[in-house]
């Protein structure tokens, strides 16, 4: 029997480097005064984060990004996920190399669901992973908040440590963040509101009250400051109700800093109908979604609300 010609050889496997990830986040209560200086109450989004993997680019390069939508939309433009990287290379004193890098994410991105956050720190795993350096949660956390900044403008860093730690928090910026102490539980659902919205432009919106109105503003942020204290009281005594209340104060400063949006007051209306104690917008706002405090029996806001996430905390 003759031997025909070989076949031809297949392409070698890529050769896998390192691999990282990060859940995203939810704000409980007291966004935006944070930025400030106020304390404020996270969780790390429910079942839902970002994987990165990172692959040796034989030829090519120096960088391909393996994207899938919801990512590959702002404020993941190409040209941000380039610097970020090379951020978390300098932070890391790993020199850059050619390759390619898979990202996946479950996350909706501009939604106030952290979804930049949990991309900087699964990069910078990934590529702490990729050079073999032990990476902490403060270190992750720490090279986060640069892409943070590059990403959201002035921040307070709540994101990055959430996505870091992967716990419930208080955080207050230039502290340690305090795991949350938790009695019983609370279960929550987050409704998109159907608008995405700009961490960046809302965070400047903020800023641009404060400036017109600093003592205003500032007296508000101390209310803000005031509500999540006695949120997170309620939260360590197993207090419903005056969690509730804590939420429900606390959409009104967010109102009155000019960050809530027709569409999120109209979910809120609809989960008080349905029957949850409190509802309010949780990340930046004017926009993305609403944390919704489920009642004792959820299941009329569970069809009331077929898409949202859900999730426990305690
Ligand atoms: C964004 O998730 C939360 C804000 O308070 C901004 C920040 O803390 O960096 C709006």
């Amino acid at each position: 029997m003759s031997e025909g010609p070989s076949p031809p050889l297949s392409s070698p496997p890529p050769l896998l480097l390192g691999r990282g990830q990060a859940p995203g986040k939810a704000i409980l209560l007291g966004e935006h005064a944070v930025v400030y200086g106020r304390p404020a109450l996270a969780m790390p989004a429910p079942g839902r984060g970002t994987q990165v993997e990172l692959y040796a680019l034989l030829s090519g390069g120096p960088v391909e990004w393996d994207l899938e939508t919801p990512l590959d939309s702002p404020p993941h433009r190409r040209r941000e996920l380039d610097a970020a990287l090379a951020d978390v290379h300098a932070a890391l004193g790993v020199p850059p190399r050619p390759l390619r890098v898979r990202v996946r994410s479950d996350l909706p991105p501009a939604a106030g669901m952290g979804s930049s956050a949990a991309l900087a720190v699964a990069l910078a795993r990934a590529v702490a992973d990729a050079a073999a350096l032990p990476l902490s949660r403060e270190e992750a956390s720490r090279v986060a908040f640069e892409t943070e900044r590059r990403f959201h403008g002035r921040a307070s860093g709540i994101d990055n440590t959430t996505a870091a730690w992967g716990i419930p928090l208080a955080f207050r910026p230039g502290a340690p963040p305090e795991p949350l102490v938790v009695r019983g539980t609370f279960r929550f659902l987050w409704v998109h509101s159907g608008v995405t919205s700009s961490t960046r432009d809302a965070v400047a919106a903020v800023a641009a009250l404060r400036d017109r109105d600093p003592g205003g503003t500032e007296a508000l942020f101390d209310e803000i400051a005031a509500t999540v204290a006695s949120g997170r009281a309620a939260i360590a005594r197993g207090d419903a109700p005056s969690l509730a209340a804590a939420l429900t104060s606390n959409q009104a400063h967010l109102r009155r800093l000019g960050v809530s949006h027709p569409a999120i007051e109209a979910v809120i209306t609809r989960a008080l109908a349905w029957g949850a104690p409190a509802a309010k917008l949780t990340g930046a706002g004017r926009g993305g979604m609403v944390l919704v405090l489920a009642p004792d029996d959820p299941e009329p806001l569970r069809r009331a609300f077929p898409g949202a996430v859900e999730g426990v905390l305690g």
